[in-house]
């Protein structure tokens, strides 16, 4: 073999082995697109279209909050963390003293999701004996899904709003492991609280700020308030620092 072609014979073999190579990657990725990402991106895609629906008042709160958990009671959980890749965005977790850590995923841009999502979406990371503390939402509708450990769930109607405090009633209270769910609106199960049982405890939240236009965030509450009857109590509206220090 002259010089001239032993290396072309390295040049074919090389390029060879490069597009085997290629073509092994694009395999791969398509192979993994087909396989996980459409479940996952399709469950979101849902939950985007019902929220726009909400907003644009095509949906009642009520029905979205039946909606929403019929699309959770349906949601494949490994495949979920995988999409949101679960494993590296949970690698190196400070968890806080208090209350809950937001981590935020970075969803994979795939066809068929919006880029730009209609809710806001978060990982909440607690250990055991932290909480996402006691707080009803002012113009919100939102959703958890217990992606890792056991919880302490608890909600409550929002049935009244004075000044100072707000009356409500417990509605939700027990145990909520991995795969379990539960939604928010003004008209149903308003405030909620969510102790973790375990070390390492992860919730996947979703949220639709400003369902009708104008302010909309959290108020916190304290539930050890004054019985009334039927089941009510009277709650202290607290701020964010005293509800972390009593209950976080
Ligand atoms: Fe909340």
């Amino acid at each position: 073999m002259t010089s001239t072609t032993r290396r072309e014979f390295h040049q074919k073999t090389l390029g060879a082995l490069l597009t085997w190579s290629l073509l092994d990657t694009l395999f791969a990725g398509d192979a993994f697109a087909s396989d996980v990402r459409p479940v996952a991106s399709q469950w979101l895609a849902k939950l985007n279209s019902m929220s726009l629906d909400l907003k644009g008042k095509k949906l009642e709160q009520l029905e979205w909050q039946k909606q929403v958990e019929e699309l959770f009671s349906k949601v494949d959980l490994p495949e979920l963390l995988q999409f949101i890749d679960f494993e590296k965005l949970t690698a190196n977790v400070k968890f806080k003293e208090r209350g809950e850590l937001s981590l935020q995923a970075t969803l994979p841009e795939v066809e068929g999701l919006p880029t730009k999502l209609v809710f806001g979406h978060q990982v909440f990371a607690l250990n055991k004996g932290r909480s996402v503390v006691p707080h009803g939402h002012d113009n919100m509708a939102t959703a958890f899904l217990i992606l890792k450990g056991n919880f302490h769930g608890r909600h409550f109607d929002r049935l009244e709003d004075e000044k100072e405090h707000m009356i409500v009633k417990p509605t939700i209270d027990g145990s909520f492991a991995s795969g379990s769910y539960s939604t928010v609106s003004d008209l149903k199960d308003n405030v909620h609280w969510f102790t973790a049982m375990d070390d390492g405890a992860f919730i996947f939240n979703i949220h639709v700020m400003s369902v009708n236009p104008g302010r909309t965030g959290r108020v916190y509450i304290d539930p050890a308030g004054e019985k009334l009857a039927g089941d009510k109590l009277r709650c202290r509206k607290i701020n964010h620092v005293q509800a972390e220090t009593l209950y976080g």
